[in-house]
């Protein structure tokens, strides 16, 4: 088998690269080592930044987004029992986000895909990266039990944290900054309309919570937990009274309840890995970097790479130049890294480590203090909330 570009993994990096690739003229496979139900079904973020719904639009893959994502104009902040709100237009010239999920953006694209894409074959799992330095880069994968090649002019690693792409980097080459957080978050979603209208971010002694939703009536909510949790040992009415205290305000905002339909843990890490292209190999996506969810950055950041991808390569397709091509790392890294700054910073602004002193417990109210006294404290979150530019 053979084509221009070869893309491992059909998560949204993958997806939405096909789809740009198609809309410039440009043939793909993408090969994805999971079931299509499975990469349907797999619960993550859902926060959508003005550019990123630009580019679905775009690519004409927002039809259905526009129909049922909820744009929201703004983040509640939540500490010592008050409430801010933090107005993104006004505060940007205008930025908003959209509350869509991460898994309907990946129902989309996959529908397209295969109505009108190049080929996408599921249960397909690249197993190397070969070539990657030289003029013809091939995957080899294993598909219906047989082992093939795919020959590529490109391959795009989209295969997520865990996949093979990043390791056909010689480790010589390769620099990886990294942290992980001493403790993650207990997801849940729940058959209850949303206790607000729009996401609160909330600051306690106990912990952070993040209030959020996939629907007009269906909750998704989050606590802070210790690192290494099962989120079964956390039972229905323990979940509700620890949400209720951490949200708790002086006036009569109250939490609703409903039957919890899902639970989960997902550990907090931050991630680089530098540089992100080798030869004709280019990562994107969480291939590439890891960002605790705090800042909902992971698929915006995603939707950055393969922007710059098919940009770059339509640039080369056009003119011959594989300038874009060749400084592909240092333009996506630059916006990686302001999301790895901005997604640190809500994330140690809003959680308690465990080793917290009351020193640092008063910092992180004096830091919510200033944002919600001062314009350009507030400025600086609602910008880096609404997404920096793609380059
Ligand atoms: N061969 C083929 N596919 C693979 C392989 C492999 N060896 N290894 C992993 N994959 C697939 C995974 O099954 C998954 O579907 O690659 C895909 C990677 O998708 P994601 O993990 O979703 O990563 P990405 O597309 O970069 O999306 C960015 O946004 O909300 C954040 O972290 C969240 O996934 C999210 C990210
Ligand atoms: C979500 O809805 O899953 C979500 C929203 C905002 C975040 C993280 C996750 O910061």
């Amino acid at each position: 088998m053979r084509t221009t570009v070869g893309i491992i993994g059909a998560g949204p990096a993958g997806l939405l690269l096909a789809r740009l690739l198609h809309r410039a003229g440009i043939d793909s496979v993408v090969l994805e080592s999971r079931d299509r139900s499975y990469v349907e079904q797999r619960q993550r973020a859902g926060i959508l930044e003005q550019g990123t719904v630009d580019v679905l639009r775009a690519a004409g893959a927002g039809e259905r987004m526009e129909r049922e994502g909820l744009r929201h104009d703004g983040i509640e902040l939540r500490y010592d029992r008050k409430r801010h709100r933090v107005d993104f237009p006004a505060l940007t010239g205008g930025r908003s986000v959209m509350v869509y999920a991460q898994t309907e953006v990946c129902k989309d694209l996959i529908a397209l895909q295969l109505k009108e894409g190049g080929p996408l074959l599921f249960e397909a799992e690249a197993l190397a990266v070969e070539g990657a330095d030289g003029d013809s880069p091939s995957i080899r994968f294993r598909h219906e039990g047989r082992e093939d090649v795919l020959e590529c002019a490109y391959v795009v690693g989209c295969d997520g944290f865990w996949g093979v792409s990043r390791k056909a980097i010689p480790e010589a080459l390769t620099r990886v900054f990294e942290r992980t957080y001493p403790f993650g978050w207990l997801g849940i979603l729940a058959d209850v309309p949303p206790s607000h209208d729009e996401l609160v971010y909330a600051r306690h002694d106990r912990g952070f919570a993040l209030l959020s939703m996939r629907s007009p009536s269906v909750s998704r909510l989050y606590l802070q937990v210790p690192e290494g949790t099962d989120a079964q040992s956390w039972g229905d009415e323990r979940i509700w009274d620890e949400l209720e205290r951490r949200f708790e305000t002086d006036d009569d905002w109250r939490l609703q309840r409903g039957p919890i339909t899902q639970k989960s843990v997902t550990p907090m890490r931050s991630y680089v890995h530098e540089p992100m292209r080798h030869g004709r190999l280019f990562l994107a996506g969480d291939a590439a970097h890891i960002v605790p969810p705090t800042g909902a950055k992971g698929l915006n950041l995603a939707v950055g790479d393969v922007v710059t991808f098919a940009r770059a390569l339509t640039h080369e397709k056009e003119t011959g130049s594989t300038e874009l091509l060749d400084t592909y790392s240092e333009t996506c890294l630059a916006r990686v890294w302001q999301a790895e700054r901005f997604s640190y910073d809500m994330t140690t602004l809003l959680h308690r480590a465990p080793d917290a002193t009351p020193f640092e417990d008063r910092l992180q109210v004096a830091r919510l203090e200033r944002i919600a006294s001062s314009e350009a404290a507030e400025t600086d979150l609602a910008e880096g909330y609404t997404g920096f530019p793609f380059a």
